[in-house]
């Protein structure tokens, strides 16, 4: 993927390049390496990313990238540059006028702008937290919003586009459960991190949270793929979440299975179901996810 938007947005060594929203550095090392003419920007609003890039770049002995940490929505400045790349930012992102404009800004003549999100094939929304349903706005994605296969088409004033294909969901369904299977095999390791980050009394809730993040990215754009972007189709009901203060460390299952194993088991307190069809025993499709506090 990281070549594709190389090859894409037909970038050449040698090439100044703005890599905004550069998360932990996956595409900015990338270019810095395999482009080693190339001077690297990476815009993201953390210091430990901006802290982790600065180590890998020493580890790997490169002198061509820069790191600023910033809110890019109130971010300026007068550099310009030949190739600017946002790769899953702009789901983080609502006013997309201002910020295509302030990035064109940083755009040279003759220069590309190449951006990546994921989106709904035929609807845009805002990620809404109005109530616990919307957990993954709450703990993810708050304030962004699900873009539509269509949506940069109508912001073209400072901005022409020029090209766009779609990628199906497969990949982003596979790295999704990788990341799933990487994070319950180093569950030990990541406990004290989860700790420091949120807290003893929050470390058990937060990695679950991770873990449903996980299985619901990779449920809904592997459904999206499979039913060739058909959404809220019959596939599974999946997941259990706590038992006692232990995080559980199930795959998806099927909803019978589900509720003969709650029904079998003393321990649980908790449950959560993430589906996708609309099914009278299940509620509303919309209900993307529910809390069941037996
Ligand atoms: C999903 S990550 C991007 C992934 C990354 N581009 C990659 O290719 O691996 C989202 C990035 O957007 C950045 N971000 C979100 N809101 C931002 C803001 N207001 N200002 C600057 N960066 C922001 C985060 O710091 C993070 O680096």
């Amino acid at each position: 993927m990281l070549e594709l938007y190389c090859e894409r947005s037909q970038l050449k060594d040698g090439h100044t390049v703005l890599d905004v929203g550069c998360d932990w550095g996956s595409l900015s090392l990338y270019i810095a390496r395999k482009y080693s003419n190339c001077r690297v920007t990476g815009i993201c609003n953390s210091t430990t990313q901006k802290a982790h890039i600065e180590e890998q770049c020493r580890d790997l002995q490169l002198q061509n990238v820069e790191i600023i940490v910033a809110d890019i929505s109130i971010f300026e400045m007068e550099a310009s540059y030949d190739r600017i790349f946002s790769i899953e930012m702009f789901e983080h992102m609502k006013n997309y006028e201002d910020l295509l404009k302030k990035i064109s800004k940083w755009l040279k003549e003759d220069s590309f702008l190449f951006i990546h999100h994921f989106c709904h094939k035929a609807f845009a929304y805002h990620f809404e937290d109005i109530n616990e349903d919307d957990w993954i706005t709450r703990y993810f994605f708050s304030g962004g919003t699900m873009t539509s296969a269509n949506l940069l088409l109508y912001f073209q004033d400072d901005v022409s586009v020029v090209n766009h294909w779609l990628v199906n969901g497969k990949h982003y369904a596979q790295t999704s459960e990788e990341w799933l299977k990487r994070m319950d095999k180093n569950l030990s390791s990541i406990k004290p991190i989860m700790e420091s980050n949120y807290g003893k009394d929050s470390a058990v809730k937060w990695t679950v949270y991770w873990r449903t993040f996980f299985i619901a990215v990779a449920e809904l754009f592997d459904t999206m793929m499979e039913k060739n972007g058909c959404l809220w189709k019959s596939r599974k009901a999946m997941l259990i979440m706590e038992i006692g203060d232990e995080v559980v460390l199930s795959s998806t299952i099927s909803y019978g299975d589900l509720k003969s194993f709650y029904h079998s088991s003393k321990h649980i307190i908790k449950v959560v179901l993430v589906w996708n069809t609309p099914s009278p025993d299940r509620g509303s499709p919309s209900n993307l996810v529910n809390w069941i506090n037996f």
